[in-house]
């Protein structure tokens, strides 16, 4: 049997939807997709949110980290709860299948070397933002990657407000609106952003950080 070597040299296991967004990360330092998780999987993830921000399990988010945590209103409004891989129920278990997957890709392909991995429920209810920022901390630069997963109800518009805002370098804006199941994927140390104030309903989201060592 003749070997085509053009065709060989092609990995049989690449993945059209990370590729994508690799080259979207290496381009422009940012992605967007709609569809890196079933809509079944975002359905149930917002079922949950909702659970627990009903039984008040989420708290008042900080700025910070450590030694200078603090809560500052006029920064950031949202409610979080840190999610503890150790104690996923199993719909984060499917969660962090999918993230783990891509990890696995990423590291493979590109040679992060991702190694830990942060992930928080947010609920910003109306009237709340987070103004522009950058995802690194002063004493810890080990965030490379920032991924932002919305959980919101099916008619969220722009009506709802809560869109975030990337600002690349070239004093551009860059607007998204935070319909479910899009996920938003920046470079935690490159990319300022923010959130815009919540007009009506809570915006619900995933959000969380890829780590080196
Ligand atoms: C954050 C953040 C963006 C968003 O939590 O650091 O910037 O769209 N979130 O929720
Ligand atoms: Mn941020």
């Amino acid at each position: 049997m003749s070997a085509n070597l053009l065709t060989d040299a092609i990995p049989t296991t690449e993945n059209p939807l990370y590729e994508q967004i690799i080259s979207d990360l290496v381009s422009q330092k940012f992605s967007i997709v709609d569809h890196f998780f079933p809509s079944s999987l975002i359905l149930e993830l917002r079922e949950k949110l909702n659970f627990k921000y009903q039984n008040e399990d989420l708290k008042k988010a900080a700025i910070g980290n450590r030694v200078n945590e603090a809560i500052i209103e006029e920064i950031r409004g949202d409610f979080i709860r840190w999610i503890d891989e150790k104690n996923a129920d199993d719909t984060e278990i499917k969660f962090f299948q999918y993230i783990n997957q891509f990890i696995e890709y990423l590291n493979r392909t590109c040679f992060l070397g991702i190694l830990h991995r942060e992930f928080h429920y947010a609920v910003y209810p109306k009237g709340k933002f987070y103004k522009k920022h950058l995802d690194t901390f002063q004493n810890d630069d080990r965030r490379k990657l920032s991924m932002v997963c919305y959980l919101n109800d099916d008619n969220w518009s722009l009506k709802n407000g809560g869109e975030l805002v990337i600002y690349p370098k070239d004093n551009a804006e860059i607007v998204i609106n935070p319909i479910p199941g899009r996920l938003v994927i920046f470079e935690s140390q490159i990319l300022e952003h923010e959130v815009k104030p919540v007009i009506f309903g809570d915006r619900l989201s995933i959000t969380g950080w890829l780590k080196t060592r």
